[in-house]
C-alpha cells in the first residue's frame, strides 16, 4: 500500500467512522412534531418534505410500489455501501453478522415483539411465501382460502398449496361498496362455506384499494373456527401505527421498503415464539437451530447495506413520528377523496371509515372499469396533466386506479391532481 494509499483509507475511515453501524444521528433540522393538528400543520410538513429529493416534472400519487428514501437515509445507505465494499470480507468475514443480528433489536422494539420473533428478508414477498410455503400444519384435504383483493404473487402461493400440500384451496369476492358489516359478514360466509379452512390469508391494507381489513375481529372469526391466518401486512406498518402482537395474528409478512423509508430489498417475517415449529425450516437451513427463527428464511448473501441501512429508516420513521404520518396520509387523502366525490362520473371504490381505509384509495370513472379504460385514465393523467397514478386490476367489480400518498405530498399537489380529474372525467371541459 502506497502513503497516498494508506493516507486515503485512513481519510475514508475517519469519515466511515469507527462506530460505522451506530445509530445515526439524523435528520436535526426537523421541528418537534406538533402536538395539535399535526396532519395539517403546513411549517412541519414543510420541513419533512424538504428532507425528499423528488422528480420535479410530476405530481407523483404512485407511492405504493415502494417508499423512496429521505435524504439522510440515502446518504446513511450510501455511506454503509462505501463502508462494506471498503472493507470488503474484512468486514463481511468477521463483524456483519453480529450486525446484522442488532438490526432486529429497534425493528423487534418497534414491532412490540421480541428479537427472536422476527428475521429480516428481502421483502415482503418473500416473507409471505416463506410463511405460506413453510406452513406446516396442513394435511391434504383441508382448506386454504382467501379473497380477490389479496396480492397476486401470494395467491399464487396459496394456490401452490394444492399440488405442494394436497389442500382444497378457495377464493371469495370482498363486497363493493365495503362496510366493516358486510366485510366481516363476507368473510363469515366463506369461512361457513369452505368448512374445511384451516388456512386463512388475509392482507391488511390493499394495495388494489386501500380496504383496510378489521384484522383482529377477522382474527378472532378464524381463531374461534380452528383457522390459522397468515397476515400480508406489505402496505399497512408504516402507513398505519399499530404493534404486531396487537392483531392477534401469528404469522405476519411485512416490507420495509414501502411506508418505513428502508432502502429497497428489505423486508420482515414474524412468526409468534411459540407457533415458530409450524413453519418449516427455510430448504431445510442448517445454518441456525431449529429453534431459531432465522432457520427459517435463508437468502445467502444480501445487500448489505440495505439492511444495515434499516435503524437509520426507522430512526427518521420515528422522528417524524408514526402517528404524526399517519395522520397525514389520512388527512391527504380525505382532501382528495372529498373533492373527488363533488365531481360527476368519479366513483371511489374505498370507504371512508377510518377503520377501514388509511392512505390509498382508488377511484374509477363510472362505468369505466375495464383495464383499457383505467389505463386511458392513467396515461391522460401522466402525460397530459404530469400526474403519476397506476391501475390496478383483480378487483372482482372491475379495474380501478390506485391513489398512495408519501411524506412529501402536499395540498398543492392534491388540487393539480383534482383539476386533471375534473378534465380526465370530463366532469368541466377542459
Ligand atoms: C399487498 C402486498 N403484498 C405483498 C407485496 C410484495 O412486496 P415486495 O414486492 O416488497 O416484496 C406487495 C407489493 O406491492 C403488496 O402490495
Amino acid at each position: 500500500m502506497t502513503d497516498h494509499t494508506a493516507l486515503s483509507r485512513r481519510a475514508l475511515l475517519a469519515a466511515l467512522g469507527t462506530a460505522a453501524l451506530a445509530a445515526p444521528a439524523l435528520a436535526r433540522s426537523l421541528p418537534p412534531v406538533p402536538t395539535s393538528s399535526v396532519a395539517t400543520d403546513a411549517g412541519y410538513w414543510d420541513a419533512v418534505r424538504r428532507l425528499y429529493s423528488v422528480t420535479p416534472g410530476m405530481v407523483n400519487l404512485e407511492n405504493g410500489y415502494w417508499g423512496i428514501m429521505a435524504e439522510p437515509v440515502k446518504a446513511e445507505y450510501k455511506r454503509l455501501t462505501d463502508f462494506v465494499n471498503f472493507e470488503n470480507t474484512v468486514y463481511a468475514r468477521s463483524r456483519i453478522g453480529k450486525d446484522l443480528d442488532e438490526v432486529r433489536t429497534p425493528l423487534a422494539a418497534f414491532l412490540g415483539v421480541t428479537r427472536e420473533e422476527i428475521a429480516l428478508t428481502r421483502g415482503a414477498t418473500e416473507a409471505l411465501q416463506t410463511l405460506i410455503a413453510g406452513y406446516n400444519r396442513l394435511k391434504p384435504g383441508d382448506g386454504v382460502l382467501y379473497a380477490d383483493l389479496d396480492y397476486d404473487s401470494m395467491q399464487y402461493a396459496m394456490n401452490w398449496l394444492k399440488g405442494r400440500r394436497g389442500v382444497e384451496v378457495a377464493k371469495f369476492d370482498i363486497p363493493e361498496p365495503a362496510t366493516k358489516a358486510n366485510v366481516l359478514a363476507s368473510y363469515e360466509a366463506a369461512l361457513t362455506a369452505n368448512p374445511k379452512t384451516k388456512l386463512l390469508l388475509l392482507t391488511h391494507v390493499s394495495h388494489r384499494t386501500g380496504l383496510m381489513l378489521p384484522v383482529r375481529e377477522l382474527a378472532a372469526m378464524a381463531r374461534a373456527r380452528g383457522v390459522d391466518v397468515i397476515l400480508d401486512a406489505a402496505h399497512s406498518w408504516g402507513q398505519v401505527d399499530f404493534k404486531a402482537r396487537d392483531l392477534g395474528v401469528d404469522f405476519i409478512g411485512f416490507n420495509l421498503h414501502k411506508w418505513i423509508g428502508a432502502p429497497l430489498g428489505v423486508g420482515l417475517i414474524y412468526i409468534a415464539r411459540e407457533r415458530l415449529a409450524d413453519i418449516d425450516t427455510h430448504y431445510g437451513d442448517e445454518d441456525f437451530k431449529a429453534d431459531d427463527i432465522r432457520s427459517r428464511i435463508h437468502t445467502g448473501t444480501p445487500n448489505f447495506a440495505a439492511q444495515l441501512a434499516v435503524p437509520a429508516a426507522l430512526a427518521l420513521h420515528q422522528e417524524i413520528g408514526p402517528q404524526a404520518k399517519e395522520a397525514r396520509y389520512r388527512h391527504l387523502r380525505n382532501y382528495w377523496v372529498a373533492r373527488a366525490r363533488e365531481l360527476k362520473g368519479v366513483e371511489i371504490q374505498t370507504p371512508d371509515d377510518p377503520e377501514m381505509v388509511a392512505g390509498i384509495t382508488s377511484f374509477a370513472l363510472s362505468g369505466k372499469r375495464s383495464a383499457a379504460d383505467c389505463n386511458a385514465v392513467v396515461a391522460a393523467l401522466r402525460d397530459q396533466h404530469k400526474v403519476m397514478t397506476v391501475r390496478r386490476g383483480g378487483v372482482a367489480r372491475g379495474n380501478t386506479i390506485r391513489i398512495s400518498p408519501a411524506p412529501y405530498l402536499t395540498e398543492v399537489d392534491l388540487d393539480r391532481f383534482i383539476a386533471a380529474l375534473v378534465v380526465v372525467s370530463g366532469s368541466r371541459a377542459g
